[in-house]
């Protein structure tokens, strides 16, 4: 099974995917760290992404997600899936064993996290560009984020029975 958490900047998907992961023993791949650098660069700079520059990403990241369900591995993506296009590329592949974790919170509380965080490529300043590019997903565990991550991570288990 391939478990994707979603959701903007700053809503703790590499925090919540990390500790889901760990807990299961699954892989975590963080999709940021896929992207090329070029790609990075831009975003570092406070410009958000144009589909142009996604398409490479998003096509490394289907085939990460291919491989896993073609060999049965059970992994744990972070992913911010802000389109259904990019989310129906990787569900397609077999929308049985690709599950979908949303994880949303009210502005003030992203806004903050991001805020205080460190040695982050992504500024706080692209936190309203991307609430503005979400599409909201229909086919996702919708989970509020301003609880304590561990209580997320149980929330999260005890809902997909995993
Ligand atoms: N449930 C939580 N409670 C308190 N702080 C949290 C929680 N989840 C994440 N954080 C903190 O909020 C910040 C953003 O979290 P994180 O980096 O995991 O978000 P992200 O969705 O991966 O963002 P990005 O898309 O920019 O990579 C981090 O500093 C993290 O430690
Ligand atoms: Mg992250």
């Amino acid at each position: 099974m391939v478990v994707i958490i979603m959701g903007v900047s700053g809503a703790g998907k590499t925090t919540v995917g990390r500790t889901l992961a760990a807990e299961l023993g699954w892989r975590f791949i963080d999709a940021d760290d896929l992207h090329p650098r070029s790609n990075v660069m831009k975003m570092a700079a406070g410009a958000p992404l144009t589909d142009e520059d996604r398409a490479p990403w998003l096509r490394k990241l289907r085939d990460e997600v291919a491989r896993a369900l073609a060999q049965g591995e059970d992994v744990v993506m972070a992913f911010s899936g802000l389109k259904q296009a990019y989310r129906t590329l990787l569900e397609e592949l077999d929308p049985a064993h690709v599950r979908w974790v949303f994880l949303h919170a009210p502005h003030e509380v992203l806004a903050r996290r991001m805020s205080q965080r460190q040695g982050h490529f992504m500024p706080a300043s692209l936190l309203e560009s991307q609430m503005a590019a979400m599409e909201l997903p229909s086919r996702a565990l919708s989970v509020d984020v301003t609880p304590p991550p561990a209580d997320i991570v149980k929330h999260i288990r005890d809902e997909l029975g995993v």
